[in-house]
């Protein structure tokens, strides 16, 4: 008789604008999660929220500019499922009495941004005492908020780029909204206009003077009433992908990686994320090894600034002065093929196999509930 398997529930789609980023991460994950170890539940958030059983075939999962997964085209028609208390699942299929899963052992939540990253799923399982991998409540909430992310960062002695933030009360009055453009103005040009919230670049514009600014603050309000606005940094992007220390050690940086942005693209936005048909990623960063170190220096201190758990990545800019600035940590990184994570950490020595059941191990070392 073999040893009983691990129950992990992998659950992917989700509210957020990266639903689709999500299912593609999750093709990969289920396509290489060891199955002698693991028995694993795959379970889809529609874009309405509701909870599914899904086929796990990893390869109706896969982005391409051919095709744009989600869960709905691979849930199981009729099912449902409900998390209920004592990390048990309820799922129902069409015209049945709803079957109790029984016990999970520990949730994967490859979930990105809104309704998943971001702290509420989190939340979510810590009420119904489940154990989860990654980031908690307050990690994920904190990384998801440009604003509140920056502001820690910065009280960390982190160093970030200059930003305005909009909010919804200064777009509304007119004297508010010229203090703001005023403040704006004094980044200098271009800058990036951002939802505080989003996510693989959903509803980012990079603005080169005053004429643009105001129909970019609306574009990036449609993702989120708080918005924030960058000066633009002139450099190349790089990315360093973080594991939360063995044992309770501290985190473990992996080789950074320089971004290539497509070049038909402006800047690093969703088509060049994901469905740009050239490499995507240049590791090790071709940056001098006193950068490198300090990124991974700086990719640790980033993690902890935030008390991150399990995993995150963390990006910068290299700035043509030679400067290393945080752009972001992303605390449920993208794990699509074309992502940075897993690439970076099989050119660390960390094969994507090993990476999963890392992170799965992280996770169950914890005690279910409240972190
Ligand atoms: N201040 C900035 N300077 C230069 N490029 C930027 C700036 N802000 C954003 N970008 C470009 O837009 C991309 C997405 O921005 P980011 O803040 O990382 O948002 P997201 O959370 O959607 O990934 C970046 O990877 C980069 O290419
Ligand atoms: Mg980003």
């Amino acid at each position: 008789m073999g040893q009983e398997k691990i129950r992990v529930a992998v659950v992917f789609g989700g509210r957020s604008t990266e639903h689709a980023v999500s299912c593609a991460s999750a093709g990969l994950i289920l396509s290489v999660i060891d199955r002698d170890r693991y028995e694993v539940l795959p379970i889809g958030i529609g874009t309405d929220g509701r909870w599914v059983l899904v086929s796990g075939d990893p390869a109706r999962l896969a982005l391409s500019s051919g095709s744009v997964p989600s869960v709905e085209a691979v849930a199981v028609p009729g099912s449902s499922i409900t998390p209920v208390g004592g990390s048990s699942l309820q799922v129902t299929s069409p015209g049945s009495v709803p079957r109790d899963l029984g016990a999970v052992d520990v949730v994967l939540p490859l979930l990105h941004g809104a309704y998943g990253e971001d702290g509420t799923i989190q939340g979510l399982l810590e009420m119904t005492g489940t154990r989860y991998a990654g980031a908690g409540v307050l990690a994920s909430a904190a990384g998801m908020d440009k604003e509140y992310m920056k502001l820690l960062l910065v009280a960390r002695g982190l160093p970030v780029g200059p930003y305005v933030v909009v909010r919804d009360r200064d777009w509304r009055s007119a004297g508010e909204r010229k203090r703001v453009l005023d403040e704006i103005a004094e980044l200098g040009w271009p800058v990036f206009v951002k939802p505080a919230r989003g996510g693989s670049s959903i509803g980012i514009t990079r603005v080169v003077s005053p004429d643009g600014l105001e129909e970019a603050i609306e574009a990036a309000r449609v993702h989120d009433p708080k918005v924030l606005v960058e000066a633009a940094v002139d450099g190349i992007e790089v990315e360093c992908a973080v594991l939360e220390g063995l044992d309770g050690g501290p985190p473990e940086a992996s080789v950074p990686g320089q971004v290539l942005v497509d070049p038909g693209s402006e800047f690093y936005d969703f088509q060049a994320k994901y469905l740009a048909s050239a490499e995507t990623m240049r590791i090790p960063a071709p940056v001098p090894a006193a950068a490198a170190a300090e990124i991974r220096r700086l990719a640790c201190a980033v993690f902890d600034a935030i008390s991150c758990e399990g995993l995150a990545r963390v990006d910068f800019y290299y700035t043509t002065a030679g400067q290393v600035l945080v752009n972001e940590i992303n605390t449920m990184p993208g794990m699509t093929p074309a992502s940075g994570f897993p690439m970076m950490w099989a050119a660390t020595g960390l094969p994507l196999p090993q990476l999963v059941d890392r992170i799965i191990q992280t996770a169950l070392r914890k005690r279910p509930g409240l972190r």
